[in-house]
């Protein structure tokens, strides 16, 4: 339709993109295959019928085993290929992708090769797509605050190529001030700081996102609308959403599209961007989220324009290329 070619051709960023939340079920038996690990299902129709989740927990669960078919360097150039190669037919021209490095290193993955294949994807999408990419490194919030000072020690030869630092995993009873320190630590060597927070967790976890992380950007906020003072604050400082909302849809945090808030948060003057969050898990790329969005709540090109906009305004691109894309 005349609309989905708008939403195509609209030039955007994707800011909340996990990467191993890319991996499609063909890729993980072809790696399952060609690094002999065993996978619990027979077939993809297997894979893809597992994923039926309640809450976000019952994702993590698949989601982590899933990522254990990525062993090599090559394994992870492969899956951020697939994922560049895919977004390129959406109109996205920059991505910010988050990666878990605690969630290979604990199976005894080389931090080198991950990120080191994550980077040769990253390269060969520039050379090919034009697409430009950074890194965001975040640190599993199940985990303790020392295994995120470790993780963060480890990334040390690469601090040239981590534009920030996250927060993702089991939110809740793993509020933001479990990591107030290691994030001063991140902020001290000059990283942006990103944080999941009002995804399944209440206001009050975004409160300390704010006030004791300083992030510089919020994943989700969804429950951020049930506080009209935080609210109000959100939208008076500018501060940017990622929005994922068949994300929201598949992890029961909303219970359809149709009554998705994201036109609601645009009324309130909040900086939203729409992104994909784990597109393989999920049901789609970030086109399908803004057409599955725009389909349920009726959103007109204007308000189309302006979360594709949002997504320079919110991204860590510099102000020379933020102007570029506007
Ligand atoms: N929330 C928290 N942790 C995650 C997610 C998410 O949506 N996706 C991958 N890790
Ligand atoms: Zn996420």
């Amino acid at each position: 339709s005349d609309l989905d070619a708008f939403i195509t051709g609209l030039p955007k960023a994707e800011l909340h993109l996990h990467i191993e939340g890319s991996l499609e079920p063909e890729l993980m038996f072809a790696l399952a295959k060609r690094n002999g690990v065993a996978i619990p299902y027979a077939s993809v129709d297997e894979v893809r019928a597992a994923y039926d989740f309640s809450n976000l927990q019952d994702f993590l669960d698949i989601y982590y085993a899933g990522a254990d078919v990525l062993r090599t360097r090559a394994d992870f150039r492969d899956l951020a290929t697939a994922y560049f190669d895919r977004v390129a037919a959406d109109g996205v021209v920059h991505s910010e992708i988050f990666f878990d490095p605690q969630t290979h290193t604990d199976r005894g993955i080389p931090f080198a090769d991950v990120i080191e294949g994550l980077c040769d994807g990253m390269a060969d999408a520039e050379a090919k797509h034009g697409i430009t990419s950074k890194l965001i490194l975040c640190f599993l919030r199940h985990l303790s605050e020392e295994a995120a000072f470790a993780t963060l020690d480890a990334a040390e030869p690469w601090l040239d190529r981590i534009a920030g630092v996250g927060l993702d995993s089991s939110e809740v009873g793993h509020p933001p001030a479990k990591f107030e320190r290691v994030f001063a630590a991140a902020r001290a060597k000059g990283l942006k700081l990103v944080a999941h927070a009002g995804e399944e967790g209440p206001p009050d976890y975004v409160r300390e996102a704010l006030d004791l992380l300083h992030i510089d950007r919020l994943d989700h906020g969804n429950r951020s609308l049930e506080d009209p003072a935080l609210t109000a604050r959100l939208a008076r400082t500018g501060m940017t959403l990622t929005v994922c909302p068949l994300s929201n849809v598949k992890l029961c945090n909303v219970p359809s599209i149709d009554v998705h808030p994201i036109d609601r948060m645009l009324e309130l003057g909040l900086r939203a961007t729409v992104n994909s969050d784990d597109p393989a898990y999920f049901g789609g790329y970030i086109g399908e989220n803004f057409r599955a969005a725009a389909a349920g709540r009726n959103l007109d090109k204007r308000q189309l324009a302006t979360l594709a906009r949002n997504s320079f305004l919110g991204s860590f691109l510099d102000d020379a290329a933020v102007a570029d894309h506007l």
